[in-house]
């Protein structure tokens, strides 16, 4: 993997995990908007496209992704404290509770971190398989973020087996649910979309950062591109890195300094 931009000199192993993940490192308090106020949470998202804007492949993300995707995948879930899915990405995509890896443990316990990223899923109907190693076996509780107007037999069960956040009435609250993960002190924010997740999250303002595997495919068909929601804020970002391996480019934005929303 090699490094596109920025163009100054580059001290980092790229080759390594901990190099990937020194590159990726979430924004210092001090780096992030409003450096005075309160340690707010940054959110980032991590998506992978094809050429042409197609979020999924034959219903899945894998036909997009590579060797280098996961790679920086694996890196990004190492840096987070929550990981915010959506409920049909975790049904279709067959979500696992997130793992503990050797190479990271070190550097996690240094930022006060539990030995993984918590998985935390984002529901309505609360329509997911509690049988799911998910659920029964995190090394992390899992949490289920849903809203008032869930069916209250299956609230019940997953009350039994992860831990239950209400946002929100009739549907999430997202902003709600974002407070409540910076309440338990999670302030380092993945997303892993899908798209209609990450479409409310983007158009609600919350999104501070957007890592983009941009695949050299081009997948021609129907799918959404990565934000399949209602219009809401139009967001600038500016381009903080971009790498480069077998022609899958790596691309971080942040949210712009120079006009934040
Ligand atoms: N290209 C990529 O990087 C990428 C990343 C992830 C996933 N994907 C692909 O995207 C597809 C899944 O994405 P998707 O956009 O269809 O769905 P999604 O965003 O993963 O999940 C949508 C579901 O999340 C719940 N949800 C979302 N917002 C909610 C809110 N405000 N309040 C309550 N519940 C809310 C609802 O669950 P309930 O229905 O349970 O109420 C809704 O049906 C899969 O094919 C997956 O492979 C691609």
């Amino acid at each position: 993997m090699r490094r596109l931009l920025p163009e100054t000199p580059d001290v980092t192993d790229l080759t390594s995990l901990t190099g990937l993940a020194e590159a990726y490192a979430y924004p210092e308090p001090t780096e992030r908007p409003d450096p005075s106020g309160p340690v707010r949470p940054w959110l980032r998202a991590n998506m992978v496209a094809s050429l042409d804007g197609a979020s999924r492949l034959d219903g899945l993300s894998d036909g997009l992704s590579s060797e280098g995707d996961k790679r920086i995948f694996g890196v990004l879930r190492a840096l987070a404290d929550v990981v915010l899915a959506g409920a049909q990405t975790v049904r279709a995509e067959g979500y696992r509770p997130a793992r503990a890896r050797a190479e990271f443990a070190q550097a996690r316990a240094g930022r006060g971190q539990q030995p993984a990223a918590a998985i935390a899923v984002v529901t309505r109907s609360l329509d997911l398989d509690l049988d799911l190693p998910l659920f029964t076996e995190p090394l992390v509780p899992t949490l289920v973020i849903t809203c008032a107007g869930a069916p209250a037999d299956a609230l019940r069960a997953t009350r039994k087996v992860a831990d239950v956040v209400i946002a929100g009435e009739e549907r999430v609250d997202l902003a709600a649910a974002v407070a409540a993960l910076a309440e338990r002190g999670w302030t380092r924010l993945l997303t892993e979309g899908g798209p209609r997740l990450l479409g409310q999250l983007a158009a609600d303002g919350l999104l501070d950062e957007l890592c983009l595997t941009l695949a050299p495919l081009v997948a021609s068909g129907d799918a959404p591109r990565i934000t399949n929601g209602p219009a809401g804020l139009t967001q600038r970002m500016d381009l903080v890195s971009l790498l480069e391996e077998k022609g899958f480019l790596f691309a971080r934005y942040a949210r712009s300094v120079n006009s934040p929303t």
